[in-house]
Formats: C-alpha cells, sequence, structure tokens
C-alpha cells in the first residue's frame, strides 16, 4: 500500500467518492424534505442554487447545487476595485495574451521560487504561464502561490474565472469553504469550483501550484482497457461536509472576488462561511497522491504519460480525447520494462507540459545549472522538442535493467494543456528565477552516436574532410 507522508493529522470529517450527487448537513433536518425551495425552509434558513454548468448541461455533466444557509450570499454592499497598494491586492491582474503573456518557443526551467513572508493568500498568487481568457471562458492560467501569513480574519476570497486547482508543495491549507472545511496538506491537491468562497490559515509559510481552468470542470480519465478500476480511484476523492459559523451580530466581513483577472472587494455584515446544510453535485473536494494507482508496462517500452492522468478537463472544441488541462502525476513506481530506454523519449508534443516538483527527485532531468528542484518549475511549449538531458541519455542507454523503484519519497507532476502557454513578465524576468543555461546543459551536449554502416559508401561530410583523417572524423560524430 502507498504510504502517504504526512505527519499531521486530518481532523475534518468527508464524503467519500469522485463526483455525482452528495448532501450534508451540519444540524440534523437543515436539509428540506424532497423540495429544494419550500415556503419556508428548515429553521429559518435562507436558500440558495448555486450552479457550475449551464442548467441545460447533459445530466452526467450537470453540476448545482442547492445551500442552505443563514443569510443569501448576495447580502453585501457594492463591490469596489482593490486598490494596488493593499496588502491583498492581486499581483497578476488582467491575463490579455499578447499583453501580460510572452508565448515563446525555448524550453524553460526555473529555480525554487521564494516564499514571500509578508503576503498572505491573494496577493502571494503570482501568474506564471497561460492562455486563453477568463471572460471568454477558455484557457488556463498558472499560478505559484507563497503565503507567509494567513488571510486576515474575517476575509473570504472567491474567484468568478475558474476552478482553483490547489497542489501543495510545501505547508498545510486549513481551508474553510462555504461547504465545509478541509485539511489539504504537500502531496495532496485540492479543488475549489468557481465561486465557491474560502479562508485560508496556515501556521507555517506555504507554497506551491495552482492551475486556474476558466472551461469546464475536471473529470476522472476514462479507464479504457485498464477496466472499472486503476489511476485514480473514485472513492479516494474527499468532499467537506457541512460547517458553518453563527457571525451575523455587530460584525464586519469582507469579501474579495477575482472578476475577469481583476480584484474586487465588498463588505458585509454577516459571515459568508454560514451553509447549515447543501446538496447536490457542485463542491470542493481533495484527493491524496498517495493513493494514486499507477498502471504501466510489464513488458517493453513504457506507455505515453497519459497514463498518470489523475483529472483531466476536456476542451471539446479541439477534439475527442484533447484536454484544456490535464493533471499528470509521476508517482513512485516500478520500473521493469526489459530492453527499453527507461526514461521518456525525446519528443515535440502539440500539448504544452508546464511541470513542477513537490518533493524528491525526478529520473529525467538531473543536470544542468540548477537542476529541477521541489518548488522549481519547468515549461515544454507546444513543439518545442526535449527529454532525458545528456548524462540521462548516456546512463539509461548503458544501464543494466533489473526491475527498479523510481520515485521514491519523490513527487513529481505535470499541468498539460492542448494550448500555447504564454509567459507572464513575473515569470519570465520578475521572479528572477529562469536558469538561462537550461538548455545549454541539457541538450547542446548530446552526443552523436550515429555509425554509418559500411555498406552506405562515404558520407558527404567525410568526403569534405578527407576519408581517413582521424582527427576529421571525429568532429563529424561530436557536436562539441
Ligand atoms: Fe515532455
Amino acid at each position: 500500500m502507498p504510504v502517504t507522508p504526512f505527519s499531521s493529522t486530518d481532523p475534518y470529517q468527508y464524503v467519500n467518492g469522485f463526483g455525482g450527487y452528495k448532501e450534508s448537513e451540519a444540524v440534523e433536518g437543515a436539509l428540506p424534505l424532497a423540495a429544494n425551495s419550500p415556503q419556508k425552509c428548515p429553521y429559518g434558513l435562507y436558500n440558495e442554487k448555486l450552479s457550475g454548468t449551464a442548467f441545460t448541461a447533459p445530466r452526467n455533466e450537470n453540476q448545482q447545487s442547492w445551500l442552505y444557509r443563514i443569510l443569501p450570499s448576495s447580502s453585501h454592499q457594492n463591490f469596489q476595485p482593490v486598490p494596488t497598494s493593499s496588502s491583498q491586492s492581486l499581483t497578476s491582474p488582467t491575463p490579455e495574451f499578447g499583453k501580460h503573456f510572452n508565448a515563446i518557443p525555448n524550453q524553460l526551467r526555473w529555480d525554487p521560487f521564494d516564499f514571500d513572508k509578508d503576503s498572505s493568500w491573494i496577493h502571494s498568487l503570482h501568474l506564471v504561464a497561460g492562455a486563453g481568457d477568463p471572460q471568454m471562458k477558455q484557457g488556463i492560467g498558472i499560478y505559484i502561490y507563497a503565503a507567509g501569513t494567513s488571510m486576515p480574519d474575517k476575509t473570504a476570497f472567491y474567484s468568478a474565472d475558474g476552478d482553483f486547482l490547489i497542489v501543495p508543495q510545501h505547508g498545510d491549507l486549513n481551508i474553510r469553504t462555504e461547504l465545509g472545511r478541509m485539511l489539504v496538506r504537500p502531496n495532496e491537491i485540492a479543488v475549489i469550483p468557481r465561486g465557491i468562497r474560502y479562508h485560508i490559515t496556515h501556521t507555517e509559510p506555504v507554497r506551491g501550484y495552482i492551475l486556474e481552468l476558466y472551461q469546464g470542470h475536471f473529470q476522472l480519465p476514462e479507464l479504457g482497457p485498464i477496466g472499472s478500476n486503476g489511476l485514480a480511484n473514485a472513492r479516494d476523492f474527499q468532499t467537506p461536509v457541512a460547517d458553518f459559523i453563527e457571525d451575523f451580530e455587530d460584525t464586519e466581513w469582507t469579501l474579495y472576488a477575482k472578476f475577469g483577472g481583476n480584484l474586487f472587494q465588498a463588505k458585509q455584515n454577516h459571515s459568508p462561511f454560514d451553509v447549515v446544510a447543501w446538496h447536490g453535485t457542485y463542491y470542493p473536494y481533495k484527493y491524496d497522491l498517495g493513493r494514486f494507482n499507477p498502471v504501466g508496462s510489464i513488458s517493453y517500452d513504457h506507455p505515453d504519460p497519459s497514463i498518470f492522468t489523475v483529472l483531466s478537463a476536456p476542451s471539446h472544441p479541439h477534439g475527442a480525447g484533447t484536454a484544456v488541462a490535464d493533471f499528470v502525476i509521476f508517482p513512485p513506481r516500478w520500473l521493469v520494462a526489459e530492453n527499453t530506454f527507461r526514461p521518456p523519449w525525446y519528443h515535440r508534443n502539440t500539448m504544452s507540459e508546464f511541470m513542477g516538483l513537490i518533493g524528491g527527485t525526478y529520473d529525467a532531468k538531473g543536470a544542468g545549472k540548477g537542476g529541477f528542484q521541489p518548488a522549481g518549475a519547468s515549461l515544454h511549449n507546444t513543439m518545442s522538442g526535449h527529454g532525458p538531458d545528456m548524462q540521462t541519455f548516456e546512463k539509461a542507454s548503458t544501464a543494466d535493467l533489473p526491475p527498479q523503484k523510481v520515485g521514491e519519497g519523490s513527487m513529481a507532476f505535470m499541468f498539460e494543456s492542448c494550448l500555447i502557454l504564454g509567459v507572464t513578465e513575473w515569470g519570465l524576468k520578475t521572479c528572477a528565477k529562469v536558469q538561462q543555461s537550461y538548455n545549454e546543459h541539457s541538450w547542446e551536449p548530446l552526443k552523436v552516436h550515429w555509425k554509418r554502416p559500411e555498406r552506405m559508401g562515404v558520407s558527404n561530410g567525410e568526403k569534405k574532410r578527407g576519408v581517413g583523417d582521424a582527427k576529421d572524423q571525429s568532429s563529424v560524430h561530436d557536436l562539441k
């Protein structure tokens, strides 16, 4: 069985299972019987519908929940823009392609991103890369968060722009959502769907990665011939149970909204975390990556990395089986394939790959100044060639091939997208973490191993340099 590397204990209760209908009540009898909108809700609660899809979405994609709460979420003062001078401001507002995103074909790798000890959650969100437009509900944004302090008391945040897939790298996130509470630790992930309000506290600086999904929602990948179990099993996803605060007298809360890429704030005289009961199909959830059940080759070659997909957000306009965002992990696993180059092959893909490392070491990326370290990242964009660095290739090409456990104590992940990903100014320059010599150290040193069969005669290069000149021959075979 996989062992989850956590020291802290999760104090909260959850409802198990991915997707589908769930219900929870913090006070028995708070959910009305049969009717969603009775003339009077139990205990004087208000009802409120929260929809994550169009009402008319197909039944198996439809995501709607009914909330039964002390006051409706509409009860607040007008929203005002949050000034950039505010300690709670959004440092990466209004992503617009061509304006905030630099689309460049270079392979990119970043040193570990710094903690930002003076910032709390919202201000610590740094947009690194992305594509599309939240107003058009198309595309994704990729963030690094690195917060030193908890969100201020009596504040709440939501994004109207998309679902947040949160991948903690350091520090536990104690998240209070409208629908209940979750503890999300490194090696776990959480998804907070569009619009759901939350507040995050932590006892130490936290750091991690976020993918914001502007379109659709994540689902489990199809399993095809794998069958009915494997990869991320549905029962291991956990949704919080209803949990509420009674705070509606002589109180003031500040609600922060990320809306169309910009941040707004509104005051309200009651807690937004007052949902006493809820039921439906739209809710936050978390998942322990240690429970992932990897499947791989038991003969030769290794399958495409799609075999490690945890969650997938399809993009139907790009074709069947194509995702605007796949969340893929590289967990500890056995390699047993015979007569096989076991690291990833060299490749250029139409899909873009943003990788991060939660902990440990990743087997195909050792070389180069800085390397691929926990809290660092890499981006291999559409059709940008990459693969094992020179040292990894040389070693793996000649290594014995006994059964081998790789990734022990490690967890790398990939946000993969069918879109060309642009990089922000913060990602390229401000963060000062881009490794300038990534390509120079990784792939420029690759050696030529090509040996021309004698039956093919003399090559053009050898003709020019003089056949039989050993010194010149070596210059043909070595790039450097
Ligand atoms: Fe790749």
